[in-house]
This record gives structure tokens, C-alpha cells and sequence, in this order.
């Protein structure tokens, strides 16, 4: 079955008090909510954190960084002009760009411009620059930059240096908010750039979903199918699914469809949907050692790695026991973490986990 409409939006309770007591203090520009994939950040964004701003009378533009992931500072800076565009400052943006030319020593004015208000020869610095001035005016206007690891990728070294020092110029008056789920990436890039982006910006966590979320699917379940499942179940089976909301509501449709509150049916047809959809595909490549280490990653309080513990459960797992050296365990967990499978926790050092929840589920039940 494939579910193609979304179940109500369950508010996560404070985050939105948070991100806008950070704004509102004045003191950090930006705020960063980092979360492995299917959690939630999106949709915090699209139903509080937009409405709310809307609320305000901020101006807000999203930008979703991962669908152009293959260049993202191209898809940034145009996503920018087109909005610049929209609001009719294409005019604008000209008039700035001749003012600037025109004030260069020696500059000519320009007669050629493009249609996007910017010369083929323009360097994306500069458009960036162009589109947020054009953007921001009066009042505060939120930029929201979701999936913001796929910079990581940007081929131009100085471009997040170059995007930091743009956004620094509008402090006061421009607000950034930052989702990003590759924690590898996010690393990549601080490793990589000269100046940090995210140094005047405040982390916030993304709050967990509680009982509670259980017992409004509990009644909008109830009201759209007379057959009814126990709490104790339902709160178990929300654990199961990784404490994921979107499998949980996806499981929800399942019971309405089905419409005989029998949960391990449900759960057994969301399981096939999933590795018919091939969850565990990229899985398939995977040589031994490294299989075993996702093996080991998916159990519940898994020792580290590096232990011996670790060692032992890899070795069982694989003919060749000889070649479990740390050596070789990290050069797994390397290759994991490049094909995003597995990422660090943050939380202790050598500490890591898998970052498709879907991937964790299946692993932790056999399937895969
Ligand atoms: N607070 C919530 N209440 C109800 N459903 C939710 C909630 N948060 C997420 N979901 C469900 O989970 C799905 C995935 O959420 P979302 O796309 O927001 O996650 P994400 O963290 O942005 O993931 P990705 O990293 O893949 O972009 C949503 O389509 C929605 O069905
Ligand atoms: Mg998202």
C-alpha cells in the first residue's frame, strides 16, 4: 500500500517557545535543529514554524537544499532569485546592480542584464548577496535552509564562508533557521570551511513524541474504525517502529484500511510495504564485516564498536574471524558512514548509530 496523505500534524510540545525565545533574544541569528531522517523537521517547519512567523508578519522563505543536493549553492542562490523575482524586485535587483557597477572606479554601466537580474558572468557570491538584499527590507524575514548538510557537497570551497559573511550583514534583521539529518556531512563541513556557518547560531532538539501522540492516534483512529486496539499495544508497537511518527501513522492507515484492529497484521503489512519499497536495498552491497557492524549498531544498547564485546559479536557473525581487527572495524564504520548508513550519536565519543530508521527496524527484526 502506498500512503499518499498525511495523518493530522501532532505539535511538538515547546520546541516552537524555544526557537522563538532564541529569535527573540537577539543574541544568536540562527538556530540549528539537527535529527536523524524521518523525524519531524520539516513538518515542525511547515506546521509551527512558518504558520507562526506568518503570525508575526515575518517574511519567510524555504529553501529545501536536498532535491538539487548535486549542486546545492546553485539551487540556494537561485531559489533566492526566484524569490526576489516573485515579489516583483526584479527591477530592484537591476537598479542595485547598476548602481553597483556604476560606482566601481572606471566601471561602465551595463546596458545586458540578465532577466534574473544577474550577468552570466556574475559570481554566485555576488547573486547571493544580490538576492538577500533583495529579500531582506523592512521588518524580519526567516530563511529556513532545510537538509542545510547538502553544502557539504557545494564544489566551491568559500561558498558557506561566503553565505555566513552575507547572512552575518543582515544580523538584526534576518533570522536563519537550519534542519540538517546527515551528522557526517554536517561534520564534513565544518572540517572543510574556513568559517563556521553555524558559530552564531543555538542547537535545539527535536522533543520526542510521548504517549500522548499515541492516544490522539488512538482517537482518530477510533473515529474512523469501530474495531479498537489496547493502548498497551499501540504504545509498544509506536517503540517498535523506532518511535518514527511517519511509520506510525503510516501503520494507522493501515488499521483503517484493514479496519479489524488486528495490530500484527497491520504491523506485518507495513513491514512488506517497506521492503517491497527496498528499505534494506543499499544493504545488498555490503561485505561481511561491514554487515555485521550494522548488525551490531541495531541491537538495543549495543556495546561500542571498538570493544571487545564488539569484536566477539562481529567475529561470530562472519567466517573470517581472523581479520576483525579495530583496523578493520573503523574502515567499516568509514564506509557506513560515507554511504550514510550509519552516524555518529555526538553523544560519546566512538559512539554510533543507524541513521534510516527504517533500516534499524528491519535489521532489529531479521528482515534484512
Ligand atoms: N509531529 C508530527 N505529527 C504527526 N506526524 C508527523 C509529525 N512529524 C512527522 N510526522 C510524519 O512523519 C513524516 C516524516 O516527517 P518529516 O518529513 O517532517 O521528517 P524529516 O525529519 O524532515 O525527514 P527527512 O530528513 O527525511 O527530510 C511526515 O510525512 C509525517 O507523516
Ligand atoms: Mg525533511
Amino acid at each position: 500500500m502506498s500512503v499518499n496523505f498525511d495523518l493530522p500534524y501532532f505539535p511538538r510540545d515547546g520546541l516552537l517557545q524555544e526557537v522563538l525565545r532564541v529569535f527573540e533574544s537577539g543574541l544568536k541569528q540562527g538556530v540549528t535543529l539537527f535529527a536523524p531522517r524521518r523525524q519531524g523537521k520539516t513538518s515542525f517547519v511547515k506546521h509551527e514554524l512558518l504558520p507562526a512567523a506568518h503570525e508575526f508578519g515575518w517574511r519567510s522563505y524555504y529553501v529545501d537544499l536536498w532535491k538539487r543536493r548535486g549542486e546545492p549553492e546553485l539551487a540556494l542562490v537561485e531559489a533566492l532569485e526566484a524569490f526576489a523575482n516573485h515579489r516583483g524586485l526584479r527591477q530592484r535587483l537591476r537598479l542595485k546592480e547598476v548602481k553597483s557597477k556604476a560606482k566601481a572606479p572606471g566601471a561602465e554601466i551595463e546596458a545586458t542584464l540578465e532577466p534574473g537580474g544577474h550577468r552570466p558572468d556574475d559570481s554566485l557570491e555576488n547573486r547571493l548577496d544580490a538576492a538577500l538584499s533583495a529579500l531582506v527590507k523592512d521588518g524580519v524575514t526567516l530563511l529556513v535552509l532545510d537538509e542545510v548538510q547538502s553544502l557539504a557537497g557545494a564544489k566551491r570551497e568559500d561558498f558557506v564562508a561566503a553565505l555566513r559573511t552575507v547572512l552575518q550583514k543582515f544580523q538584526g534583521k534576518l533570522l536563519v533557521f537550519y534542519t540538517g539529518s546527515s551528522r557526517e556531512q554536517l561534520n564534513a563541513m565544518f572540517r572543510k570551511q574556513r568559517a563556521p556557518l553555524f558559530a552564531s547560531t543555538m542547537a535545539v532538539q527535536l522533543p520526542e513524541l510521548h504517549d500522548d501522540f499515541v492516544d490522539d492516534r488512538l482517537a482518530f483512529l477510533a473515529q474512523r474504525s469501530v474495531a479498537t486496539v489496547s493502548k498497551r499495544e499501540f504504545v509498544q508497537a509506536f517503540d517498535d517502529l523506532g518511535r518514527t511518527p511517519g511509520f506510525f501513522n503510516e501503520l494507522v492507515l493501515h488499521l483503517i484500511i484493514a479496519g479489524d484492529g488486528d495490530l500484527g497484521k497491520a504491523m506485518n503489512a507495513w513491514r512488506k510495504a517497506h521492503v517491497e519499497a527496498g528499505a534494506g536495498a543499499q544493504l545488498e552491497s555490503l561485505r561481511p564485516m561491514e554487515m555485521a557492524v550494522m548488525q551490531l549498531l541495531a541491537m538495543r544498547d549495543h556495546p561500542s564498536v571498538y570493544s571487545a564485546d564488539a569484536a566477539e559479536f562481529i567475529k561470530r557473525s562472519i567466517d573470517d574471524a581472523e581479520s576483525v581487527t579495530p583496523a578493520k572495524i573503523q574502515t567499516a564504520i568509514k564506509k557506513l558512514m560515507r554511504l550514510d548508513l550509519v552516524a555518529p550519536t555526538g553523544k560519546v565519543a566512538g559512539d554510533y548509530e543507524i541513521d534510516d530508521r527504517a533500516i534499524l527496524i528491519q535489521l532489529r527484526e531479521g528482515l534484512l
